[in-house]
């Protein structure tokens, strides 16, 4: 009974009254009016900076981040098409009883000029894959790593070799020096 008599005392119904009239309109108590504090704010601007602003910062962070997916990436190869034909220098690099190594392709060939007759074997030595030379004294191409010893068209004289030097086509068009599979 204490207690309902408290309840019904004015100035607690009167609060709770006034309480759930506030509650009832959304309002917060001792604050202002939303329609007021809102007033003079540009929600648009406000939209449009902080898509702006997020905007840069993506761009940012991207910047950053390319480098390092670059880095941990690695490029696709290139594939690159292997030529048929290739002028791969000038006559006069092999003047007579010389030879000199070329690039064709990914492949290494020595192009010989044994006393004015051209020719061209791959410059690999087929014992251990050392770059071989042309020994002009002796008329053969020659491998220094084990001895292996050569014909100016590829074939085996003597040493540890397993094969003969692949032969390649080598001629002459005006100036150019020009290889091609054989
Ligand atoms: S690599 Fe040429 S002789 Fe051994």
């Amino acid at each position: 009974m204490a207690q309902n008599s408290s309840f019904k005392s004015p100035k607690r119904l009167n609060s709770l009254q006034g309480g759930a009239a506030d509650q009832s309109s959304g309002a917060v108590p001792g604050g202002k009016a939303r329609d007021a504090s809102l007033e003079g704010i540009d929600f648009e601007r406000r939209n449009f900076l902080g898509k702006t602003v997020g905007g840069i910062g993506a761009v940012v962070a991207a910047g950053a981040l390319y480098p390092v997916v670059k880095y941990i990436i690695p490029p696709a190869e290139k594939e690159v098409k292997e030529k048929d034909e290739v002028v791969v220098g000038k006559v006069s690099e092999v003047p007579p009883d010389t030879g000199k190594i070329f690039q064709f392709n990914k492949d290494k060939v020595i192009v010989v000029n044994n006393g004015g007759k051209l020719s061209a074997v791959s410059a690999v030595c087929t014992h251990l894959g050392c770059l071989v030379q042309w020994k002009a004294d002796e008329d053969i191409i020659y491998c220094a790593c084990h001895g292996a010893r050569y014909e100016d068209n590829g074939q085996i004289i003597s040493g540890p070799q397993p094969l003969p030097l692949a032969p390649y086509n080598v001629r002459v068009d005006g100036d150019d020096l020009v290889i091609s599979k054989a």
